[in-house]
């Protein structure tokens, strides 16, 4: 099989990665992919890049399917214009894909079909808004309707920081249309967990929880960034839970999407937040998660294509997955002033050693080769992924990878997996 994967960060490295060693695959390509993930893949740069030029190219290069890692494609409908032309594409419709491209729709199916999330309004107009903002005492959530690179949700300090927030989005549209509606929402107490889901519409496969590190400094302090880290599996999520999140959340929605006529098919990604009363959902994505899939693909020992073919073929029902035993522990290196502005264009050294390590995975996020010399080229610049018997060994793989792989300015965080951690600690 000759298999296209969209996308150019380190969960598309991991996903060409994990593709790449079906015995069913013959050639993976990524567009525009990264130099880093030359070993599994060839990265082709398509020209203009939008979803029809995607197609296009798929089609003359005898693509036999598809895997979309970002969520702007599956928003813009590439799954939609690949099935006109008949080509398997692995990813939900632009009508499904609104469970992450429009937060209001993804609220409003939850209240419609009873699926645990928090209390919500939905606005269109800012004086409302402010006036509703300044009507509550609980602390609240603000979060632009569509799209805004993952920074459209805004946890304000107070009635001041919360109309700002408002101000911002719908008034200096800072997102642009993303502000046109808002979201405020009760604010959720409890531990934060990703489950996600592989799904045909109807069958359901949840893969290993796990967990991310979304802010930039250690103890989960500081501005958001795309992910400085993760780890699966997160135990957090017991068994049990996993039961009830299937049985509240993960069924009751994919049953929802098909009675309303958008049946979801591909990966959900659900981020759930383990309230007193039960898990909850925080969000919706309509795709891989970046870093999880990171940790999540490595312990998957089930040949990902056949997964992939049989949600094709509608039959995931007949499909159970395995797990490697262990865990897996990914630290992101990211560059100085990250996720603010930074430089890039530094000269990476290590890279040659930390390959040669037992049970670490090099994934590259932002880098570029030139005259064989390795450059940072983004602000999340490479994943090292350590493989183990339990956490603290797994750990213990990246970290080491961490400290061979130099450039000026090497920030990561040196305390991923800590919740998991003091649970380990304590006993629990
Ligand atoms: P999102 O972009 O929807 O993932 O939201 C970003 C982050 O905001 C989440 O990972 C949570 O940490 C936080 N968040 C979103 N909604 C809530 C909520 N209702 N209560 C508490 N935290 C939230
Ligand atoms: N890890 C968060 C996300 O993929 O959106």
């Amino acid at each position: 099989m000759r298999v296209l994967i969209v996308g150019s960060g380190g969960r598309e490295h991991t996903l060409a990665w994990k593709i790449a060693q079906s015995q069913r695959v013959e050639k993976v390509y990524a567009a525009p992919g990264n130099d880093g993930l030359s070993e599994v893949a060839e990265s082709v740069t398509i020209k203009a890049g939008g979803i029809e030029d995607l197609a296009d190219w798929a089609e003359k290069n005898r693509i036999d399917f598809t895997v979309v890692g970002p969520e702007v494609y599956l928003a813009l409908g590439i799954a939609d214009a690949f099935a006109r032309r008949g080509l398997p594409l692995f990813g939900p419709s632009r009508a499904a894909a609104r469970l992450e491209a429009s937060k209001v729709f993804a609220k409003e199916i939850m209240a419609k079909y009873g699926i645990p999330t928090a209390p919500f309004q939905v606005f269109d107009r800012a004086e409302a808004a402010k006036e509703y903002i300044r009507s509550r005492k609980e602390p609240l959530v603000i979060k632009a309707d569509g799209l805004a690179g993952g920074k459209g949700v805004i946890l304000p300090d107070g009635v001041e920081e919360a109309e700002e927030a408002i101000h911002q989005l719908m008034e200096e549209k800072i997102y642009g249309d993303a502000g046109n509606r808002v979201v405020i929402e009760e604010r959720l107490a409890g531990e934060e967990v990703t489950l996600l889901a592989v799904t045909d519409g109807k069958a359901i496969l949840p893969l290993l929880p796990a967990q991310d590190h979304k802010r930039i400094g250690e103890g989960d302090r500081g501005p958001n960034t795309g992910g400085m880290g993760a780890y699966a599996p997160a135990s957090v999520l017991t068994p049990e839970l996993l039961s009830t999140v299937t049985a509240t959340i993960l069924e009751p929605v994919i049953r929802a999407m098909r009675e309303e006529g958008h049946p979801y098919s591909g990966v959900l990604y659900a981020g759930l937040m383990l309230t007193k009363n039960g898990p909850q959902v925080v969000e919706f994505n309509a795709r891989f998660g970046d870093p999880e899939t990171q940790v999540i693909l490595p312990m998957l020992q089930t040949d990902l294509v056949e997964v992939i073919s049989a949600v094709f073929a509608g039959k995931l029902d007949e499909i159970s997955l395995s797990w490697r035993p262990g865990a897996a522990a990914c630290v992101v290196l990211a560059s100085s002033g990250y996720p603010g502005s930074y430089q890039t264009g530094f000269k990476i050294t290590g890279l040659q050693e930390a390959a040669g390590l037992e049970d670490l995975l090099v994934f590259h996020a932002g880098t570029e080769r030139k005259d064989g010399i390795w450059r940072t080229n983004g602000g999340r610049v490479l994943n090292l992924v350590g493989l183990g018997a339990t956490l603290p060994e797994a750990l213990e793989k990246a970290y080491r990878g961490a400290e061979l792989v130099r450039f000026p300015g090497c920030y990561y965080r040196r305390d991923i997996g800590w919740r998991e951690l003091q649970r380990l600690q304590a006993g629990t």
